[in-house]
């Protein structure tokens, strides 16, 4: 069989229909139900205690660290309290070997260390006079802390959240496997060594950074609308969102404002059907999970995130190279090459290796169209160790992964479209969002006066052309992080096919969801919750004082 043949009989493979999405997303809302009613279930739906999103007014100076995938983050985040803010921020690789560690604290150890290390070069002023008043404090009552920074940790790894800063690991995702850390406190697991240090600093809230992504988007995000979603699509992936508070009926331990009625939920949607009731599935996914660190879990994320997808690329190329029909990378001599020279895998190839290939070669072969997919064929050549692929082996590799990062994506618009529908955020009159105006009701406008004819016209006319009736309200608004959504061409344009073909939403609806990259929610977010935890206590130390 032709190289060319066999890549298009196995990216067809990858194909997932509209009937599949609608089938998904339904499965998907039963999963995201079933999770606010009891523990352990599939996806987690984990309550995080943050029971309102911001406005773009706060105020302040706070850190946040953030430890969810190949780097270890520290900030300090002045919020100006008009929308912007301004960040400044240091970022180291985490060594390898701390990812396996045999203890959390030689992990934590080297956290705090690098917090102390941004101390000292960005914030020397409060690092000394917090030293200086930590030896020269004699009030009977001892050192306090209320000079402290105030710190968000931005933890990107399931965690059973049992109040604001508190919260214990529920399994690792993303590579990393420290057994002892596993039903562990993590924010106490970084204090205890952020205090061996003596820094100046309080982890005062813990937070995914799908809920900084919520949390930074509704803070920048233009116009009033609250942000309803904060979704990943990186590494790994995952979404918070803002639920009613009387659908969370499972039991909750923390002590919560409940004024709003609303609470943001991280659903660990990396871990959607599991049990593989409606996710598509090929040979390629299965041997990537046989051989994984954590067969038969994340299932969802296996198929959508950064981590997974250049793995996926691999197990096919590898599985198309083992299959004596096709001749993929073998080019005899220069003579059938239109590279003129001999195609070769080189012994080190990344093929050969697990998780060698990374995914960023989807984006290039997506990006890749110039007749001869010249710089695809250097990417070949650099990430995947084959020289001089012919223009066949790399319409090959592209075709591929064109299928994979499609099925990706219209995956990712499946969990997007559950929760637009789960939220009934789309409905006529629903909270932040009452639906654009019908034909009938602009003309009830226009009998009470309450709107002039040429406005009406144009109202009607934005509404007929857009879906939105050009209330800011009518627009459901979902910020977005992560490799694959910001680098991946078309990966937006993917998920909108799905959420298209998703009964209850359909085109109109679609039109009505704004989706915007939300940088530095791991950041911003993550000072925006320490923020309000710091409300809190002041609050609570107030009340307790009262009594
Ligand atoms: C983790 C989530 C995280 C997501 C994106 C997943 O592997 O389980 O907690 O939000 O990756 O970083």
């Amino acid at each position: 069989m032709s190289v060319t043949t066999e890549a298009k009989r196995i990216a067809a493979e990858f194909e997932y229909s509209d009937v599949a999405v609608n089938e998904g997303v339904k499965e998907f809302i039963a999963q995201m139900n079933e999770g606010l009613q009891k523990n352990a279930t599939t996806m987690s739906q984990i309550p995080t205690y943050v029971t309102a999103v911001p406005n773009g007014t706060e105020k302040g100076l706070y850190m946040a660290v953030d430890l969810g995938g190949t780097n270890f983050r520290v900030c300090s985040i002045e919020l100006h309290g008009d929308t912007t803010f301004s960040l400044v921020q240091s970022k180291v690789a985490i060594p390898k070997e701390l990812m396996v560690a045999k203890t959390a604290k030689e992990l934590f150890a080297f956290l705090a260390k690098q917090i102390e290390l941004f101390l000292k070069e960005h914030h020397e002023d409060h690092f000394e006079a917090s030293v200086r008043h930590r030896t020269t404090v004699s009030t009977p009552g001892g050192y306090t802390d209320d000079k402290a920074f105030r710190m968000g940790f931005t933890f990107s790894f399931p965690v059973h959240q049992v109040g604001i800063n508190k919260g214990t690991l529920i399994r690792w995702t993303k590579g990393f496997d420290i057994e002892d850390a596993v039903g562990q406190d993590v924010c106490e697991l970084l204090q205890r060594e952020i205090d061996t240090l003596k820094l100046p600093v309080k982890v005062a809230a813990l937070v995914n950074d799908t809920v900084g992504t919520l949390m930074a988007r509704s803070y920048t995000s233009p116009g009033k609308t609250s942000t309803l979603l904060g979704a990943i699509f990186g590494t790994g992936t995952n979404g918070a969102y803002v639920e009613q508070l009387n659908k969370i009926t499972k039991p909750m331990e923390g002590d919560f404002d409940k004024t709003t009625g609303l609470m943001v939920v991280n659903t660990e949607w990396g871990s959607f059907d599991n049990t593989m009731k409606v996710l598509p599935t090929t040979k390629y996914d299965q041997i990537l999970d046989r051989d994984s660190i954590n067969p038969g879990i994340q299932m969802f994320e296996k198929r959508v995130s950064g981590m997974f997808l250049g793995e996926i690329l691999r197990t096919v190329l590898v599985e198309m190279l083992n299959e004596n029909a096709c001749s993929l990378f073998s080019d005899k001599d220069s003579s059938q090459n239109d590279y003129h020279s001999t195609t070769q895998i080189l012994p080190n190839s990344p093929l050969h290796k697990q998780w060698a290939v990374d995914s960023s070669i989807l984006s290039v072969a997506e990006a890749d169209n110039s007749s001869g997919l010249k710089i695809l064929r250097q990417f070949i050549e650099k990430d995947l160790g084959v020289a001089a692929a012919s223009l066949e082996d790399a319409q090959a590799v592209k075709d591929i992964s064109h299928a994979i990062a499609k099925r990706a994506a219209r995956l990712s618009g499946v969990a997007l479209a559950g929760i637009v529908l789960q939220t009934g955020r789309l409905d006529p009159g629903a909270g932040d969002n009452p639906g654009p105006k019908s034909a009938a009701a602009i003309a009830e406008d226009i009998k009470a006066g309450n709107i002039g004819e040429a406005a009406a016209a144009t109202a009607k006319k934005l509404a007929d052309t857009t879906g939105i009736s050009g209330n800011e309200e009518d627009i459901v608004d979902i910020g977005v992080d992560g490799s694959l959504v910001e680098f991946y061409p078309g990966f937006e344009d993917y998920m909108r096919e799905s959420l298209r073909a998703t009964e209850g939403i359909g085109a109109t609806g679609e039109r009505r969801i704004r989706i915007g990259i939300a940088k530095d929610g791991s950041g911003v977010g993550a000072a925006l919750i320490a923020l309000v935890a710091a409300k809190m206590e002041k609050m609570l130390t107030a009340s307790n004082a009262g009594n």
